[in-house]
């Protein structure tokens, strides 16, 4: 394994079926040629991911995206608008994707990124690429080289470096159902957005563990070793030796010196927050803290999808 910004490298591993984890403007991601079974088997190798649990063809254009699936107007429209970004399209399939890809559903899920890297890569290869995020199932996905190489490092062929993930959070899933935009994932693609290029009503659809239609939507989900608890007004802050995620400037005043305190956003910026969030939770791993609590972020705009992630973090 090795890690660095060698595409030609990265195109010749992806096309002999390798594993190339990729950077995008979400998350890294675990690559591999979406129209090979055994390059897919590596990647829920890898990952240790349950073979039920789907995964995302990246794409580098929507003619790329034609080619494997059929997508409603209403849906091409948004990626007309949104790719390359950070919106996923959940639409029915053709033949060209293995029932591997979409863990036996007749719908696949596609985005087109938007990492010049990655976009120059994709743009070489005669194949789209199946990739999830690059980390342990279950675990905080990765917003750079190093957190891949920490959980991936000894399955994956070569890590594309392509700098810190610039939003920091996966991208929003939406399907069309009943001429309603059904978001599965919330991300940085907002409702108001989705609303206002739509014109269509919204239905959310988080899946969870009693809803299976999206199994990798577990409750359950990114996180830490560490304990994490959601801050209440009467959290003891006093303890010793945990961790304190925060947001905003009011920070508590006369913590113990030795909580570990991590401030999401000291001016309050939501984007800001969302980039930091997944380097504090490995942080409280780095740091072998056991108890942590974290501060919910205004739920509005990204911050909607920040405390989805939050919530699933903190979930028993
Ligand atoms: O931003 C992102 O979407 C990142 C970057 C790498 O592109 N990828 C990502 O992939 O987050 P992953 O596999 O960690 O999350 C994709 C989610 C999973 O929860 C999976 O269950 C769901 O999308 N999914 C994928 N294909 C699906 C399908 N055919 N039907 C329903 N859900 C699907
Ligand atoms: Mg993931």
């Amino acid at each position: 394994m090795s890690i660095g910004s060698d595409l030609s490298k990265a195109k010749y591993i992806l096309e002999c079926d390798g594993l190339v984890a990729i950077p995008t403007e979400t998350v890294y991601g675990l690559a591999a040629n979406a129209f090979s079974n055994s390059a897919i088997l590596k990647v829920y190798k890898a990952k240790d991911r349950p073979s039920f649990n789907p995964l995302i063809v990246h794409v580098k254009n929507i003619e790329a995206a034609d080619e494997i699936a059929k997508i409603p107007a209403v849906l091409k429209e948004l990626a007309n608008h949104f790719w390359p970004g950070p919106l996923t399209l959940l639409v029915p399939k053709k033949e060209k994707i293995s029932d591997l890809v979409t863990a036996g559903s007749d719908m696949v899920a596609i985005r087109m990124p938007n990492h010049p890297m990655t976009l120059e890569l994709l743009s070489s290869l005669s194949f789209p690429l199946v990739a999830p995020s690059a980390n342990l199932f279950g675990y905080v996905s990765p917003t750079n080289a190093s957190h891949v190489q920490e959980g991936l490092g000894g399955s994956v062929d070569y890590i594309l470096d392509g700098g810190q993930s610039e939003i920091g959070l996966e991208s929003t899933i939406v399907s069309l159902q009943n001429n309603t935009i059904i978001v599965h994932r919330l991300g940085a693609i907002t409702l108001f957005q989705l609303k206002t290029m739509s014109k269509l009503d919204l239905a959310l659809n988080i899946q969870n563990n009693s809803n299976p239609v999206a199994p990798g939507m577990l409750d359950k989900h990114y996180s830490p070793a560490c304990k994490l608890y959601l801050y209440k007004e009467d959290s003891d802050l006093q303890e010793s030796n945990i961790g304190l995620i925060w947001f905003g400037a009011d920070v508590p005043e006369g913590l113990h010196k030795t909580v570990h305190h991590f401030n999401l956003s000291k001016t309050g910026l939501l984007t800001e927050a969302a980039s930091n969030l997944f380097c504090f939770l490995r942080q409280l791993d780095d740091l072998n803290l056991k108890h942590a609590y974290i501060k919910a972020v205004p739920n509005r705009d990204i911050g909607m999808a920040i405390n989805d992630r939050i919530n699933r973090a903190v979930a028993d």
